[in-house]
């Protein structure tokens, strides 16, 4: 098959071209590398032995996206292109829904002309707000989001799900990433976040490096096992691979929906105790108090991508640290030279 991965560049994008490539699919990527580096995809070639064409363009420049589809008979779209980190949607919303909302309708207006119609969509568990219940199933409630990032996955998702009643000739795959960590076992490719890191795990491999002094553990009174914030944490080259066998084994035009996780929880400490395992040394942390906007405890039910794609997650929170640091600890700057 031949598949656009936009975002292709970045941390997910990334290490998606590579299981692809390695799966004896060929890609194309378009990035503007508003979030990544060039670098990034010329190691995806080294690993794999195989090249990709790189677009360095916004999707939202249609002339650019219609050329890639007169260029490559594209069989497949992998939409990873966006903006995402919570709490700067928050301070720029017209920015986000610009760049998410008019983005997605740019790439479904050029394949609707190309008609190509198959896609799948980086969605997340920020769709479902606030749990209800746990685990969460893809039956579980969503909306409710409490910024503009969670609003635009969720409008997305609404726009994808129209496009299909309006034309049941496409194929929409909306996969629901829990919390993506780690790098790919070669420490060739990882996360390289702009500025002080908002998540947890590059936060904790910047401490453990020495570039940041202590851990901020946002909170010690929730209702979860140690009063710290509980999440899915699942291994990226997992996840990748999650998007192989989505497009392997979706045959049939329609709308699925996937959760991407591990459907275990662990909490803060238990992570900060993960990565000082996989360092070897003690990792200073403080309590803070709770983040605005972040719920207790969030994790997958992810049995129906297993029933139904065959595939489940194999690695565990040890190898999520150890290959984080690993990739860390090989490139102290990123992709920077
Ligand atoms: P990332 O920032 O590393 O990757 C996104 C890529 O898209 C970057 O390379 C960026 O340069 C590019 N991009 C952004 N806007 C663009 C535009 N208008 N045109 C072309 N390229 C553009 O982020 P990631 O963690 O790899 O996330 C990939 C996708 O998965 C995003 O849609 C994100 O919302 C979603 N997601 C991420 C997480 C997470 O925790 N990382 C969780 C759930 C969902
Ligand atoms: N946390 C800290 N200290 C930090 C950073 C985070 O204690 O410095 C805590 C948070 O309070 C939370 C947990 O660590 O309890 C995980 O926080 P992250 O910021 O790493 O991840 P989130 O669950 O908040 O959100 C992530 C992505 C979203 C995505 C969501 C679900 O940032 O884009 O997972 O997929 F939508």
């Amino acid at each position: 098959m031949k598949v656009l991965v936009t975002g292709g560049a970045g941390y997910i994008g990334s290490h998606t071209s590579l299981e692809l490539l390695n799966g004896g699919h060929d890609v194309v990527i378009l990035d503007n590398l508003s979030n990544s580096s060039a670098e990034a995809v010329s190691r995806i070639e080294t690993l794999s032995g195989k090249k990709t064409a790189f677009y360095q363009a916004d999707v939202r420049d249609k002339e650019t996206l219609r050329k890639i589809f007169q260029a490559h008979k594209i069989d497949w779209v992998i939409h990873f292109a966006g903006l995402k980190a919570v709490g700067e949607s928050c301070a720029k919303p017209i920015e986000y829904y610009d760049n998410n909302l008019y983005g997605t309708l740019c790439l479904l207006e050029v394949m609707k002309e190309a008609g190509v119609k198959k896609l799948i969509f980086s969605s997340s568990a920020t769709v479902y707000g606030t749990p209800e219940t746990l685990p969460l199933t893809e039956n579980s409630k969503t909306g409710g989001t409490t910024n503009p990032y969670g609003t635009s996955k969720y409008f997305q998702e609404i726009m994808l799900e129209d496009v299909y009643k309006s034309d049941p000739t496409w194929t929409v795959v909306l996969l629901r990433y829990f919390n993506p960590v780690g790098a790919h076992e070669s420490g060739m490719i990882g996360e390289d976040p702009k500025g002080i890191p908002n998540n947890l795990t590059p936060f904790i491999a910047k401490v453990a490096i020495g570039e940041l002094p202590e851990i901020g553990v946002f909170g010690n009174d929730y209702p979860t096992k140690d009063g710290t914030g509980v999440r899915d944490y699942i291994h990226v080259v997992d996840l990748a691979k999650g998007h192989v066998a989505a497009m392997d084994n979706v045959k049939k035009s329609g709308v699925y929906v996937y959760n991407l996780g591990t459907g275990n929880g662990y909490s803060v400490l238990e992570v900060i105790a993960a990565f000082e395992k996989a360092c070897g040394k003690k990792l200073p942390y403080s309590f803070k108090p709770r983040r605005a906007g972040d719920i207790a405890e969030c994790y997958a039910d992810a049995s129906k991508a297993k029933r139904e794609l065959g595939w489940e997650a194999k690695l565990g929170i040890d190898e999520m640290c150890a290959s984080l640091w690993n990739w860390q600890s090989k490139n102290p700057n990123g992709y920077k030279k």
